[in-house]
């Protein structure tokens, strides 16, 4: 059974980005991102109506980092520590070793390879510090970025669920990709 401790909070460098705690200080620019049609769009999750449904997400998320059950960072270039987006392992099955992550960023930085280095920043971090013996990620399977995100990094695709989520009155499918540590 792993056993995860997030104090002290793991801030990781990359070269061009700081990945740090989500703070209420970072609710205007996390609104920015969770009520953008463009960047919600395959995430299927209410759009945020207003700052309060922001801070009480980096509550959720501040609780779930101090239980210890995920961890979510903020992603930040190293030049000004602003919020431009975020990567997480959200739920994670300390029985099974493996933990599912999430990656989401504003738009005015999508394709200049920000996500590839945060995310290949938090694999190194779940398979050599937490010890995770897999990673799965859940897609809508039309989000051709965040697919070619997961291909990259070797994800294989493990499963297709036919409308197996239930989402603003229709059945959606979803895609389950996996990476083993080792493979
Ligand atoms: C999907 C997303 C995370 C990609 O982030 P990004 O920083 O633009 O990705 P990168 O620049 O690191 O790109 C990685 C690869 O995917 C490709 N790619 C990224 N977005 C793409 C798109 N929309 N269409 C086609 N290819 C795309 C890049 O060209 C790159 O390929 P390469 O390494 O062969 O050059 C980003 O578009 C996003 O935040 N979307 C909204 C939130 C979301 O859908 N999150 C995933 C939920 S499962």
């Amino acid at each position: 059974m792993l056993d995860l401790n997030f104090d002290p909070f793991p801030i990781i460098e990359t070269d061009r980005l700081i990945l740090r705690r989500t703070e209420s200080e970072d609710a205007r620019d996390y609104f920015a991102l969770r009520s953008s049609p463009e960047a919600m769009k395959h995430i299927c999750k209410p759009l945020h109506k207003s700052i309060d449904d922001t801070i009480k997400m980096i509550d959720n998320i501040n609780e779930m980092i101090s239980t210890n059950e995920g961890i979510s960072w903020a992603v930040c270039f190293k030049s000004d520590h602003k919020m431009i987006g975020s990567v997480s392992f959200h739920r994670i099955e300390k029985e099974h070793y493996r933990a599912e992550i999430g990656y989401m960023l504003h738009p005015k930085f999508w394709q200049q390879g920000i996500v590839s280095e945060a995310v290949k920043a938090i694999i190194d971090y779940g398979f050599k510090i937490l010890n995770l013996h897999s990673i799965e990620a859940h897609i809508d399977p039309t989000n051709v970025g965040s697919e070619k995100v997961l291909q990259k990094f070797k994800f294989e695709k493990e499963a297709y669920f036919k409308e197996n989520y239930f989402y603003d009155g229709q059945f959606l499918d979803t895609a389950v990709y996996s990476l083993l540590h080792n493979s």
